[in-house]
């Protein structure tokens, strides 16, 4: 596939690393620095570029979404047409101070997108889990079962790319349903973040959902 990074910080530099590594061609964009950009490319390797974020939306299977939410009507702007694009998600509507979620509980951060692009087709994904576990999950992908990931949209065909890309990082992708389940799964990967960045077990976590065969007493 084709994927395109816009913004390429913690989350997008990892999973576009991750991604050119799993043989997708990847375009990062969208960080403060050309330069930085260009040694993302050079040190994912495959066929990884730096590019501006029209570059990385022109002819994408994918693009991921994530900037701050402060950030989204910038970057989306620098894209030019979205209309049919397949935007992966994993940015949460957080507050300046990343202290709490701006859009909750009546819609989502996820909804509120898909009504700035409403020609493109949203997933939301990825924003469950912390970055500092993608490279770890990434190497122990095929042995043992896979960490969960929870996704949801509204488009079949965007959520089989999403459930492809999840895959490739090694989770194991969980159809949660329609997007307007992403107001459930931001407050969830907050939660999250709390363990990971507030607990004593190290920010590297992911989760497994498990189903049991229902039984009487
Ligand atoms: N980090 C996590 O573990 C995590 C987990 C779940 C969800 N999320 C969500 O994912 C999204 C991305 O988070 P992140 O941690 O990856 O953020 P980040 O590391 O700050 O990355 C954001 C990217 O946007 C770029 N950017 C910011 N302002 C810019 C500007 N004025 N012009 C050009 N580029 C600009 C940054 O550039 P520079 O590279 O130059 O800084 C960076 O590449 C957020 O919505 C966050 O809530 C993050």
């Amino acid at each position: 596939m084709r994927v395109g990074i816009l913004g390429s910080g913690l989350m997008g530099g990892k999973l576009g690393t991750i991604w050119a590594r799993a043989g997708h061609e990847v375009v990062f964009s969208y960080a403060r620095s050309e330069k930085k950009l260009q040694r993302l490319a050079r040190d994912a390797g495959g066929r990884a570029r730096a590019g501006t974020p029209a570059e990385a939306a022109k002819d994408a299977d994918a693009l991921l979404l994530a900037v701050h939410w402060s950030r989204f009507d910038d970057v989306l702007k620098e894209c030019g047409s979205l209309s049919g694009k397949v935007i992966v998600t994993c940015s949460l509507p957080m507050n300046d101070s990343d202290t709490g979620l701006v859009v909750a509980h009546k819609s989502s951060g996820a909804e509120k997108l898909a009504k700035k692009v409403p020609k493109a087709r949203i997933v939301s994904a990825f924003n469950t889990v912390p970055s500092e576990v993608f490279f770890a999950v990434f190497e122990n992908r095929g042995r043992g079962t896979p960490p969960s990931l929870a996704y949801c949209g509204d488009n079949a065909k965007a959520k089989d790319v999403a459930a492809q890309l999840i895959r490739d990082v090694g989770f194991d992708p969980v159809d949660a349903g329609p997007l307007r389940i992403a107001r459930y799964t931001e407050p969830f990967a907050l939660l999250i973040g709390q363990l990971a960045y507030e607990g004593d077990r190290g920010p590297a976590l992911a989760y497994r959902f498990d189903w049991f065969e229902e039984r009487n007493a």
